[in-house]
């Protein structure tokens, strides 16, 4: 049985299948690339390969600039993805820059400098015999020399410049598991801080509009948002505090309702909860009227919204936090204070 493949062998037409104990391909005509019988177009391509793993330096670099320069909080707009986090966007796509140059110039390094002779290779058993691994080993060494490795200096420069540099956004990105330098606001205080405070209307976070209390039903669940948080994204740019100022509005009889985090946090039944799960933050909604239980569709922690949001079961650490409302003079409801305690998730330390 036999294989045909391509081998590796340094370009411009010095070497031959035969010279390189190959079998040649007998019946397959083989047309040289410009780089293997034009010198010039060689150095050109040597030229387009360095350049390529220069740029992606060049990308490191910039990464390094928008982790430093840009405002954590700054949006911009994008056609198609709408309003996205601008540092997000920035590394994203430094980073993506810089692996796919560094990947496309590997690609035509080997596609117009590295050899191109068509050989037959027989197929072996599976077993590896000494004379094998030695083989393999001279093949190893062999191809080594045939990349070129030793004598495309440039290149060889500017792919270890590249990858030596490749890593270093990684470890920037550690500085993020630091504990908070002293004089900057705790993750706890920053998932304390969100869009609520007292008298801040409610709205459905589909429609915007504000909420009455007779708009739900008893047993039944809206998702809602504070009435400010569209100016506030615009002004502030901060998609953050959509996700910290989400909730969750649900209606029991009052009499059902064992405890509160504060006295008299209802308005004629009406609970608030933040509606990210405590444990890794998913989004939750599905609520079970009869027992008044709110499961997280992530780990299937599962919340008691009846008895202060504690937790009944699953991974969940820490009750979900609850809002307190009330109704302004129109008869809409609105908050009457900020969260008391951080919302979201609770796998790092609070401080
Ligand atoms: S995120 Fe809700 S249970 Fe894990």
């Amino acid at each position: 049985m036999t294989d045909i493949s391509t081998n590796s062998q340094p370009g411009h037409g010095e070497n031959t299948p035969a010279k390189l104990g190959y079998s040649p391909v007998a019946d397959i005509p083989h047309r040289p690339r410009v780089a293997d019988t034009d010198p010039k177009a060689a150095r050109r391509a040597e030229r387009q390969v360095a350049s390529m793993f220069l740029l992606s330096m060049l990308f490191v670099l910039l990464f390094f600039v928008a982790y430093i320069a840009i405002d954590k909080s700054a949006n911009v707009y994008i056609p198609v993805f709408g309003v996205v986090g601008a540092m997000n966007i920035t590394l994203g796509f430094t980073m993506g820059a810089a692996i796919f140059l560094i990947g496309t110039g590997a690609i035509q390094w080997a596609k117009k400098l590295m050899p191109d002779v068509e050989v037959v290779q027989e197929r072996h058993d599976l077993s590896s015999p000494t004379e094998a691994k030695d083989e393999a080993a001279a093949n190893y060494e062999r191809g080594k020399e045939e990349s070129g490795f030793a004598r495309f200096k440039v290149i060889r420069r500017t792919l270890i410049g590249a990858m030596v540099l490749f890593p270093i956004p990684l470890v920037v990105m550690l500085r993020d598991l630091w504990v908070s330098p002293p004089g900057d606001p705790s993750p706890s205080e920053l998932l304390t801080t969100t869009l609520w405070a007292d008298g801040i209307r409610v709205v459905t976070d589909a429609t915007y509009l504000p909420i009455r209390p007779e708009d739900i039903p008893v047993g039944g669940l809206v998702s809602a948002a504070p009435a400010d948080l569209m100016e506030v994204q615009e002004l502030a740019g901060n998609l953050n505090a959509r996700g910290k100022a989400a909730i969750i509005l649900i209606r029991m009889d009052p009499s059902e309702i064992v405890s509160q985090q504060g006295d008299g946090w209802d308005i004629q039944g009406i609970l608030a909860y933040s509606k990210i799960c405590t444990h890794v933050g998913c989004p939750i909604a599905l609520y079970e009227q009869r027992t008044h239980h709110l499961l997280c569709p992530c780990h299937q922690s599962t919340f008691d919204l009846a008895d202060s949001g504690h937790v009944v079961f699953g991974p969940a650490a820490r009750r979900m936090p609850q809002l307190p409302i009330g109704v302004d003079a129109e008869g809409y409801i609105v908050a009457k204070a900020p969260f008391a305690e951080p919302v979201g998730p609770s796998f790092w330390e609070r401080g």
